[in-house]
């Protein structure tokens, strides 16, 4: 089976939209581990609750990023569960080295807005800011260089004239929860393969 690890901040909507897809037996992967930088995220919750290994593990003293040491820690409990693939779920943090030098090409992040426009945190709210008449999600794989990997998957979000960051943000998180767990059935079943920029969906 193939084995899946979830990195979350926050909520955990998209775990929980990624344990839904497993139940209702569209994906045929394993959760082995949930690990968070936040003790209190209710992604641990959701976790403990569906009987999913999961672990807080202290960042260390940044912010943004994960201290050297933490972040060997995280690899090295993401091995311990046999993950293959890293799903980034509302992670707050930038991905460094410890984790590509373990798991490059096998790193994969849901962002609110339609790559490349509104990179970093609040994207939808940086869309209806701009004024854009449509914006979205991505899945897509994890580089150094933040919100820029080669895209997976994309879907289409139309921002209506009475929109507020939260309603956009709610409808934006609608299609997520059905684009992520798609990435992650299609990378499972093995029908991804990089051409450069470009990510080639093979159905056969
Ligand atoms: C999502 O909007 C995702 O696009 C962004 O962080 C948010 C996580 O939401 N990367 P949740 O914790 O999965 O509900």
């Amino acid at each position: 089976m193939f084995i899946i690890g979830v990195l979350a901040s926050g909520k955990g909507s998209n775990l929980q939209a990624i344990i839904n897809h497993i139940n209702s037996g569209f994906l045929n992967v394993k959760i082995g581990v949930v690990i968070s930088d936040n003790p209190d995220a209710y992604a641990l919750k959701i976790a403990r609750d569906w009987h999913i290994p999961s672990e807080y593990i202290e960042p260390g003293k940044y912010k943004t990023f994960l201290e050297k040491n933490q972040e060997k820690k995280y690899v090295e409990c993401l091995k311990k569960h046999g993950v293959e693939l890293v799903c980034l779920a509302g992670f707050m943090r930038v991905i460094k080295k410890e984790f590509f030098n373990a798991y490059r090409g096998k790193i994969i992040n849901i962002h609110p807005s339609l790559l490349p426009s509104f990179r970093g945190l609040q994207a939808w709210k940086q869309a209806l800011d701009y004024g854009v008449r449509f914006t979205g999600c991505t899945v897509h794989f994890v580089e150094e260089e933040i919100d820029t990997g080669p895209i997976i998957l994309q879907a289409v979000v139309p921002v209506l004239d009475d929109d507020t960051p939260k309603s956009l943000h709610q409808r934006i998180q609608e299609k997520e929860h059905i684009i992520y767990p798609l990435a992650i059935k299609l990378i499972s079943e093995n029908k991804i393969f990089i051409k450069g920029r470009r990510v080639i969906i093979n159905e056969n």
